[in-house]
């Protein structure tokens, strides 16, 4: 009989082969003349189904927030240092993206898994902050640089709003801002952050959607989808950085000395 050859890679999100390429069985043209944006093609090739518009709007909007923060954040600051050295665009931006994790922009996942927890647990947010503080880690999500109770983060404000007006249910967003006026009571800057924020609301999309069963929801909580929303949305505004500086023909970078302590025997 035949004998299969084996094969080298699974593959289950594209298909290339046919006349047409699709995303999870959706083709291109479908896909262009119908009313699709980004976060539809994330919701075909990271969540492997065509999700309400609500959500797919959600997870675009998501993207359009996150796209830049100002040239002072880590990853600006990498990209624009690595522009000036007179690197190409690929060394430029993965520069950026190299400081993206649990202080800067990639708390998203951990911020939905210590939530979830503590949500299901229907643990009092303030006994949830202080077994934080027990175990000495940081509530990821919570607590930002600059911005605090009075200076508040409008990305955060603008993806409640829309949640609260158009997701079936916000009950981790709900948990997250117990939380949070829990650490505002410790300190200004202790505010939720972006990526507090959504984490809080991916759950909510997850579980209010009724488009995943749990053992699929726990699964994507457990790879760790979140983060790639963050790396996604900035290397927007990294590949911006990067082209700014050479389009503006920036010199090499040297960190003025006494921006530094020396700490060094005289
Ligand atoms: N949970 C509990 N306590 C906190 C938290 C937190 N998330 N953040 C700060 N604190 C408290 C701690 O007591 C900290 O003291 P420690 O250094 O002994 O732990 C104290 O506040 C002082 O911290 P700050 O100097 O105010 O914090 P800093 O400005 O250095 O850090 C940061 C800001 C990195 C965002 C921090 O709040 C943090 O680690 N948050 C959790 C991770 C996170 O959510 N990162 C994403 C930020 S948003 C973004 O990058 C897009
Ligand atoms: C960002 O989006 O880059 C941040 O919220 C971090 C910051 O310090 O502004």
């Amino acid at each position: 009989g035949k004998v299969r050859v084996p094969t080298n890679v699974v593959s289950s999100i594209c298909d290339d082969r046919g006349e047409e390429p699709t995303y999870h069985g959706v083709t291109m043209s479908t896909l262009i003349t119908g009313d699709n944006n980004v976060g539809d093609v994330i919701s075909l090739l990271w969540f492997k189904r065509q999700l309400p518009k609500y959500a797919s709007r959600f997870i675009e909007m998501c993207i359009m927030l996150c796209a830049d923060h100002g040239p002072c954040v880590s990853g600006a600051h990498n990209t624009i240092v690595t522009s000036r050295a007179g690197k190409d665009l690929v060394s430029c931006l993965v520069s950026g993206l190299l400081t993206i994790g649990p202080r800067f922009g990639g708390a998203i996942d951990d911020a939905a898994r210590y939530f979830q927890d503590a949500c299901d647990r229907q643990l009092d947010p303030d006994d949830f902050v202080e077994d934080m503080k027990k175990q000495g880690i940081r509530v990821p999500g919570i607590g930002h640089r600059i911005k605090s109770k009075d200076n508040r983060d409008k990305r955060v404000e603008l993806l409640q709003v829309y949640a609260r007006r158009h997701f079936p249910a916000t009950k981790y967003l709900d948990y997250a801002v117990r939380v949070e006026r829990y650490t505002l009571t410790k300190a200004a800057n202790l505010v939720m952050n972006v990526d507090g924020c959504i984490g809080a609301l991916f759950l909510d999309l997850l579980y209010s959607s009724s488009m995943f069963s749990p053992a699929e929801i726990q699964n994507i909580i457990k790879i760790g989808y979140l983060n790639g929303l963050f790396v996604l949305a900035r290397s927007i505004g990294l590949i911006g950085h990067a082209l700014d500086q050479k389009r503006l023909q920036q010199p090499l970078y040297r960190h003025p000395w006494d921006a530094v302590l020396y700490l060094t025997p005289t």
